[in-house]
């Protein structure tokens, strides 16, 4: 099995509404396989969204595991956040969008539901980091990127800071 490359922007497709996983089939299982592969190689990466490696379907991978290693790993396919609650402020960045962070606004709680690759339906009330990193992956899946949400573009976007 082979990682997938990452698309970056400007690539249209991060600007794409995904489309719904009608079937978890066969394919799906592979193609998730490959994307969580994907994820594990990108060092800190803590979540991944098909469109960032140029399938416009529902499907995003969280594991925060590598942060907090009680976290468990979450295939959410077709997720959609049901009710957010409180506000939070957090330093964002994204494998899409590399040279770049930014202080984000996000909701401090989310409760989502999700399909899992066990084709059942599963919810989970998430705050912290899983929290903001739900938001943000859900938001690739609908054309959304995480500099889209600043503020200001002058005060709240910052180029990271590279050391050759
Ligand atoms: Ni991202």
């Amino acid at each position: 099995m082979s990682s997938l490359s990452i698309r970056t922007f400007p690539d249209p497709i991060l600007r794409k509404v995904c489309t719904p996983v009608r079937r978890i089939d066969r394919s799906t299982k592979a193609f998730i396989d490959r994307l969580i592969e994907t994820l594990y190689r990108q060092p800190g990466g803590i979540g991944i969204a098909a469109p960032q490696v140029g399938v416009c379907k529902r499907i995003a991978i969280v594991d925060l595991s590598s942060k907090e290693p009680s976290a468990q790993r979450l295939v959410l396919i077709n997720p959609v956040i049901l009710k957010g609650e409180g506000h939070r402020l957090f330093r964002e960045g994204c494998m899409s969008l590399s040279d770049y962070t930014a202080n984000v606004h996000r909701h401090e709680k989310v409760h989502v539901k999700w399909l899992g690759l066990d084709k059942q339906n599963h919810e989970l009330s998430a705050n912290g980091i899983e929290a903001i990193c739900i938001q943000h992956e859900i938001d690739h899946l609908n054309g959304i990127l995480f500099v889209d949400r600043v503020a200001s573009l002058k005060t709240d976007v910052f180029r990271r800071r590279r050391y050759l």
